[in-house]
C-alpha cells in the first residue's frame, strides 16, 4: 500500500495536468466509459456544521477505480485553523478490488474543483471575457480563479468578495504570486461585484444563498460550486449546465428540502427540465453550450469522483516511478 501525504501529492501536479485530466474525465463520462454513482453524503448536523461524502468512481478505459472521502466542515478555519474541505483517496485494483494506495485528497479536491470550474468557463464564457468575480475567497475560490486565468489568459481583473478580510488578503497574496499582472479588487457587495463581470464563481461557505437575488448582465456565466440552486434561480438563465445531472438533482433537492424544513419556506424540487445539459456532452460536441453572446449561463459542477480518481491515478504512477511516498504493510498475508 503506497501512502502519499499532501506534500508528496503536491509535487506531481501542475495546473495544466489537472485541467487536462479533468476534461478527460468529463469526456470519458460522456462517452460512457465511467461508472460514477451519485455521491453519498453523511450529514453531521445539527451536532456539527459539516458533512462527509463518499465518492467512488471507475474509469473503465483507464482501468482505474477508487473512492474519495471528503469532509466539508464550514467552521473549521474559524474555530480550529483547519481546512474546511479535506479529502482522502483510496485506489483499488479494478480486477481484485484490493486497495493499493491511500493518498491525500485535499490538494486534489481543490485543484480538480478549480479545474472543473475552469473547463466549464472555457466552454461556456462569452468571447473576450476579461472580468471575473470570486465570491468566497477560500481554497476552492482561489483554485477556481487560478485555473480560470490559465484557460482564459485575457482575464485582467478579478473582484474578490468575502466576509473575511483576511481571506481576501490571502487570496490576493497567493493569486498575485502566480498572476501578478491582474488587477485585484476587494469588494464586499455581491451585486456591485457582479455588475460588469463576465464570469462569477460562487464558492462561499455561506449558510444562506448568496447568488439567487442578484441581477446578472447579459452574457454573464455564473459558475456555482455550492449546491443551493433553485428553479427560480436557474430560471434567470438561458442555459443551466452541470457535470453530472443525476447527482446534481439529488444533492440539490436533499439540501433544498432540508433548508425548507428549517425555514418553513416552500421548496419546488428541481427536475431534469431545469437542466440544459452536461459539460461532457459539450466537450464531445454532442450538444452546444453557449448559443448567443448575450446568453446568461448558469453552470454547476457538483463534483464527480471520476475527476478525483483520474488525478489520483496520475499522482500514484508518478510517485511510483520516482520511488516516492511510504510503503505500508496492509494485508496480513
Ligand atoms: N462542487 C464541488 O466539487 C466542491 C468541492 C469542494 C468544496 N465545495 C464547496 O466549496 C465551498 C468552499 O469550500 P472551501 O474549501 O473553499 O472553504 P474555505 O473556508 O476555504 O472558503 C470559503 C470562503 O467563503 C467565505 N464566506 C463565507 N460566507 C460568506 C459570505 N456570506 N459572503 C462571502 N464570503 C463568504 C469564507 O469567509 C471563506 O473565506 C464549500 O462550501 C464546499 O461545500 C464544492
Amino acid at each position: 500500500m503506497l501512502f502519499l501525504n499532501e506534500k508528496t501529492v503536491k509535487k506531481y501536479l501542475t495546473r495544466t495536468i489537472v485541467l487536462d485530466l479533468v476534461e478527460q474525465a468529463f469526456s470519458e463520462y460522456a462517452e460512457g466509459f465511467v461508472v460514477n454513482p451519485v455521491k453519498l453524503s453523511l450529514p453531521m448536523n445539527p451536532t456539527y456544521e459539516g458533512y462527509i461524502n463518499s465518492m467512488p468512481a471507475y474509469l473503465t478505459r483507464f482501468g482505474v477505480a477508487g473512492m474519495k472521502s471528503v469532509s466539508v466542515f464550514k467552521d473549521n478555519m474559524k474555530d480550529y485553523q483547519l481546512p474546511v474541505t479535506v479529502g482522502s483517496i483510496i485506489l483499488n485494483d479494478p480486477e481484485t478490488g484490493i486497495p493499493y494506495s491511500f493518498m491525500d485528497g485535499t490538494h486534489i479536491t481543490a485543484l480538480r474543483t478549480g479545474a472543473s470550474v475552469a473547463v466549464m468557463a472555457k466552454y461556456l464564457a462569452a468571447k473576450g471575457a476579461e472580468v471575473v468575480t470570486i465570491i468566497g475567497s477560500g481554497a476552492q475560490g482561489l483554485s477556481s480563479f487560478v485555473m480560470i486565468k490559465s484557460v482564459l489568459p485575457k482575464i485582467k481583473e478579478v473582484r474578490v468578495v468575502d466576509i473575511n478580510p483576511e481571506a481576501q488578503e490571502r487570496f490576493i497574496e497567493e493569486a498575485s504570486a502566480v498572476f501578478p499582472d491582474v488587477d485585484y479588487i476587494k469588494l464586499s457587495d455581491i451585486q456591485s461585484a457582479s455588475t460588469g463581470s463576465n464570469i462569477i464563481v460562487g464558492a462561499a461557505t455561506s449558510k444562506v444563498p448568496l447568488l439567487a437575488n442578484i441581477d446578472y448582465d447579459d452574457g454573464t456565466t455564473v459558475l456555482c460550486i455550492e449546491e443551493d440552486i433553485t428553479n427560480r434561480f436557474a430560471g434567470k438563465f438561458d442555459h443551466t449546465i452541470v457535470d453530472f445531472t443525476e447527482c446534481f438533482i439529488e444533492r440539490t433537492n436533499i439540501l433544498g428540502n432540508e433548508h425548507a424544513k428549517e425555514t418553513g419556506d416552500a421548496y419546488e424540487e428541481i427536475t431534469e427540465e431545469t437542466i440544459t445539459g452536461e459539460i461532457g456532452d459539450i466537450i464531445i460536441n454532442k450538444i452546444s453550450g453557449r448559443i448567443n453572446e448575450k446568453d446568461k449561463i448558469l453552470a454547476s459542477p457538483v463534483g464527480m469522483g471520476a475527476t478525483d480518481i483520474i488525478v489520483a491515478d496520475y499522482v500514484y504512477k508518478k510517485a511510483l516511478e520516482a520511488s516516492d511516498g511510504m510503503v505500508l504493510d496492509f494485508l496480513d498475508s
